[in-house]
């Protein structure tokens, strides 16, 4: 074979790849983390999906003292006692989001909901056509109503279960509970 043929059959090749690599469906993965526990479930997500991350970062960042929840009188402890808390984010729009079909949403489990830092990324977005998934990290609580309670709050989306996975988890049981939603 001539090398010019060569390289056209490798371009068609790569070419196909392309095409069905656009067919996939697209995935994101949004998530909130303080100590680097779902960030890593989140990298992990959009690796094995290949996928892209958006992570939510509180307008007026958490120091260590602002997270002592031993404190009855740190930030969270009073934000956890105020039904009517709201924590701005610096940013709560994601650039493309109507093109994934996807949308993961990650968070530590904070006195047994979702961290609320979330909930303004969730209260702000349409996800209408979306199937949403709640993936949250804790010591040791489940996921509970973390995920039905953050499904309340957006009003659209196609939400599902989700899953809670313990701080520390291991790569394979993350891609494993992935490989089940047969979301290739
Ligand atoms: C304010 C606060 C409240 C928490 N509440 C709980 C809880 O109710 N149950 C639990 O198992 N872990 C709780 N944790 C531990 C976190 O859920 C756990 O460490 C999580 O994996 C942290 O994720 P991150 O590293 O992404 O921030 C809490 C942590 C913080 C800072």
């Amino acid at each position: 074979m001539s090398l010019l043929k060569k390289m056209a059959a490798v371009c068609m090749t790569a070419g196909v790849m392309f095409a069905t690599g656009s067919a996939q469906a697209k995935s994101l993965v949004v998530y909130y983390s303080e100590s680097g526990y779902t960030k890593n479930v989140a990298n992990t997500i959009a690796k094995h999906l290949n996928g892209d991350t958006f992570e939510l970062i509180p307008a007026e960042p958490y120091s260590g003292a602002d997270l002592d929840y031993n404190n009855p009188s740190s930030r969270v402890s009073r934000e956890h006692d105020n039904p009517n808390r709201v924590v701005k984010l610096r940013e709560n729009r994601v650039s493309g989001f109507a093109d994934y079909d996807t949308v993961f949403v990650a968070y530590p489990i904070w006195w047994g909901i979702a961290a609320w830092p979330v909930d303004d990324f969730v209260r702000n977005n349409d996800f209408d056509g979306k199937k949403v998934i709640p993936v949250a990290t804790s010591f040791s609580s489940p996921l509970g109503q973390s995920g039905i309670l953050l499904k309340d709050m957006a009003q659209s989306g196609d939400w599902q279960e989700g899953i809670r996975f313990s701080s520390g988890v291991d790569e394979k049981t993350v891609t494993e509970w992935l490989d089940s939603l047969n979301l290739k």
